[in-house]
């Protein structure tokens, strides 16, 4: 049997399989007011459909300053929860687990004043420390998506702790030039973060799913593993492990057959007890197999190839073979518009 198609506990839920679709945003979906202009029910729900036992829905703002880009999804306000309720039922209905990440996008995003851990300079654009009050308001406002999301019949939430966002930039020694309790040691440097896991643990319950996106090598492995640690012990209930602001400088064996991303999770897999998810790279069934094979990891992301095949983790179990992204080489066509990815309407 295929070790993909291998059952995974993830809190109190079994996840049919092991395939995560990574959270992928869609831009140019949604309006200025995180409302989907595009039916996402569809575009998960063909997922879903197509095997894939734990679905991440795309980053979605915590609050409008926290947005990635002005066509971001919202879920700031109620009104946002019917467009989060649609897509968890196409999911639900073909027995899939489907949660949302959460992210506030700092000194990366489009808040007025751009916010950060510390001063900073993005693109000459000056971004601003965050008061304790700023914080609070950020603690809070994850704590009321992840409410939402929980009223929108999701299973859970992922935590968005990578990629160079707020959370990032907190954990970040480079970014983080803080002198309070949030900056200096490595301790407080991850102060936020965990405090954001406890409040959203305590307010949502014990049997919703908390997922974080770690973000590696801020500074090191060594640091990395300190980090997963203390979100196993605050109760994070899986690790989906991508790039960090210092991933540039990852070393790996030579005879590591995958990225250096996937290679962090991997590392990062045998440090906890909870699921760890590898991302980067896995285009192909055979790379997913041989990554559960050589227990290297519990669980594997897919980003890109979910695009280019909707069916990916049902021809996967299949043995068949899979519509295999092509790699567009300037960038994602995602990233300007997902209709114009080639895949799109052929899959
Ligand atoms: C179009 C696009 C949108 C993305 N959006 C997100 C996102 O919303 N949140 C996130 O954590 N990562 C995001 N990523 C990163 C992916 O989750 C994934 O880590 C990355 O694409 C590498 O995996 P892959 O090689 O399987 O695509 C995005 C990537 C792409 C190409």
């Amino acid at each position: 049997m295929s070790l993909i198609n291998k059952s995974i506990k993830v809190n109190k839920f079994m996840v049919k399989n092991r395939i995560i679709m990574a959270p992928l945003l869609c831009f140019n979906w949604a309006d200025e007011d995180g409302f989907e202009i595009y039916d996402r029910s569809v575009h998960y729900g063909k997922r879903a459909r197509g095997g894939t036992g734990l679905i991440i829905i795309e980053a979605s703002a915590i609050s409008k300053d926290a947005r990635i880009n002005e066509t971001e999804l919202g879920l700031w306000k109620d009104e946002h929860i019917p467009q989060f309720n649609r897509i968890a039922k196409s999911c639900h209905n073909e027995d899939s687990l489907v949660i949302v990440q959460l992210v506030h996008a700092g000194m990366n995003g489009t808040g007025t004043p751009v916010l950060s851990s510390s001063p900073v300079k993005v693109k000459g654009k000056e971004c601003f420390e965050m008061s304790l009050e700023e914080m609070q308001k950020t603690k809070k406002d994850f704590v009321s998506a992840a409410l939402r999301a929980k009223k929108a019949g999701l299973d859970g939430v992922e935590i968005h702790g990578a990629h160079g966002y707020l959370l990032n930039q907190f954990t970040s020694k480079e970014i983080n030039q803080r002198t309070d309790m949030y900056g200096g040691t490595l301790e407080n440097r991850l102060r936020l973060p965990l405090e954001i896991v406890d409040e959203i643990r305590a307010a949502a319950g014990d049997a919703f799913i908390i997922s974080y996106r770690l973000g590696v090598n801020d500074p090191s492995l060594q640091e990395d593993n300190y980090l997963a640690r203390k979100l196993e012990d605050a109760g994070v209930d899986i690790l989906n492990v991508s790039a960090g602001i210092g991933s540039n400088n990852i070393i790996v064996p030579d005879d590591f057959p995958f990225s250096k991303i996937t290679y962090m999770g991997t590392e990062l897999y045998k440090k906890v007890n909870i699921p760890v998810a590898c991302v980067f790279g896995i285009r192909e069934p055979n790379q997913a197999e041989y990554l559960l094979k050589h227990n290297m990891i519990d669980m594997v992301a897919v980003g890109r190839g979910q695009l280019a095949d909707p069916e990916w983790t049902n021809k996967a179990i299949q043995g068949d073979a899979v519509n295999v992204c092509c790699q567009c080489p300037r960038l994602c066509m995602y990233i300007i518009d997902g209709r114009n990815c080639p895949w799109y309407g052929k899959e």
